[in-house]
């Protein structure tokens, strides 16, 4: 009898939230249309055309949204040629996975709002112009499995608690300008990353040993950078790695020569 009652009450709250989930789908319209003013170009205008107020946005172009509700889901606007900065309200859109704004011309910061987006599991924002620093508040993207950032012009350090993030299986930063030293704690928490890249960037400090602790690693590429001192012995441990390229550092170590000598250097 308890149980019944207990089971009804469950399925009216868990319609209320589905109705107030969908009743909320304004603002996703709302954070799409905020997120296409400040796009100054669109050369084939793609969402000049496409998205407009008179169609569901469920339906407009890269935009995918959830079977049960019509909340977005998937941002995926990669190789459009599109222009300009990221809408900070880009922050309400609270039920998105995968934002995907690779290969065009975003330039300017990358929105702290970001991190309000706790079930993202996938940012890739590779081959822009983003400046500025990561945000911080990416540290609370708890679920987050893929962050592509490579080739912008981002500045300052990787904040912390990204390598706090146990779900993360590719880190890529290559290609910035960014500074400063990794965590010497940088894989107590990493069990599942397979790739990570810190390549042509302008990090300092020593390589961390804590690397031999993210044991999945295929692919490991701190190449291009102003690393200092040997190179730890527990890389040896990273007994999936395929990958390792250390080249352009100031390395020292009887290592040095054969890692670099194995794999290409300035990859
Ligand atoms: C509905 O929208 C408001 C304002 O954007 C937000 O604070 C709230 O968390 C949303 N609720 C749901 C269930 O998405
Ligand atoms: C926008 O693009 C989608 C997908 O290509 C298409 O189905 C839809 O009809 C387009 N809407 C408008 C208003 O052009
Ligand atoms: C993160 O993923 C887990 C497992 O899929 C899920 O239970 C949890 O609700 C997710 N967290 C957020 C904030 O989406
Ligand atoms: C970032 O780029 C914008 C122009 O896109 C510029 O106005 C701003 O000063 C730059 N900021 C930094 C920190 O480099
Ligand atoms: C690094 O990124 C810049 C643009 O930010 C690009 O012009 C350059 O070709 C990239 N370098 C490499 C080696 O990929
Ligand atoms: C991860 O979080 C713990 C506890 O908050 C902290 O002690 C540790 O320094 C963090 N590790 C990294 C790499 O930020
Ligand atoms: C990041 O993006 C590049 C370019 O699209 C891609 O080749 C790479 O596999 C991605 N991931 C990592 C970890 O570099
Ligand atoms: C690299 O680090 C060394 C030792 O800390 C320092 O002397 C040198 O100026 C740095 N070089 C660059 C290009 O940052």
């Amino acid at each position: 009898m308890a149980h019944n009652v207990i089971f009804m009450l469950l399925a009216i709250v868990y319609l209320l939230i589905n109705i107030v989930a969908s009743l909320n789908s304004s603002t996703d319209e709302y954070a799409l249309l905020a997120f296409k003013s400040q796009i100054t170009s669109d050369p084939n205008k793609i969402l000049a055309k496409n998205w407009s107020q008179g169609t569901s946005f469920c339906n407009w172009i890269g935009i995918t949204c959830g079977r049960r509700y019509q909340r977005v889901r998937e941002l995926n606007l990669a190789d459009m040629g599109l222009g300009g900065t990221i809408a900070k309200e880009i922050g309400e859109l609270s039920y998105l996975r995968s934002l995907i704004i690779s290969n065009n011309n975003f330039h300017g910061f990358i929105p702290n709002e970001i991190g309000k987006l706790s079930q993202l599991q996938e940012i890739e924002m590779q081959y822009n112009e983003l400046n500025g620093s990561i945000p911080p508040t990416f540290e609370f993207l708890e679920n987050l499995s893929k962050l592509n950032i490579s080739h912008n012009w981002l500045t300052g350090n990787i904040p912390n608690g990204i390598f706090n993030l146990t779900s993360l299986t590719e880190l890529s930063f290559r290609n910035n300008s960014l500074s400063g030293s990794l965590p010497m704690d940088i894989c107590f928490n990493l069990p599942k990353l397979e790739r990570l890249r810190i390549s042509l960037n302008q990090m300092s400090g020593n390589i961390p040993p804590s690397l031999g602790a993210c044991m999945n690693l295929k692919l490991l590429s701190l190449s291009g950078n102003n690393f200092t001192g040997s190179i730890p012995m527990e890389i040896g441990k990273l007994s999936k790695l395929q990958i390792l390229y250390l080249g352009g550092n100031n390395l020292i170590g009887k290592f040095k020569a054969l890692f670099v000598y194995i794999h290409l250097p300035l990859h």
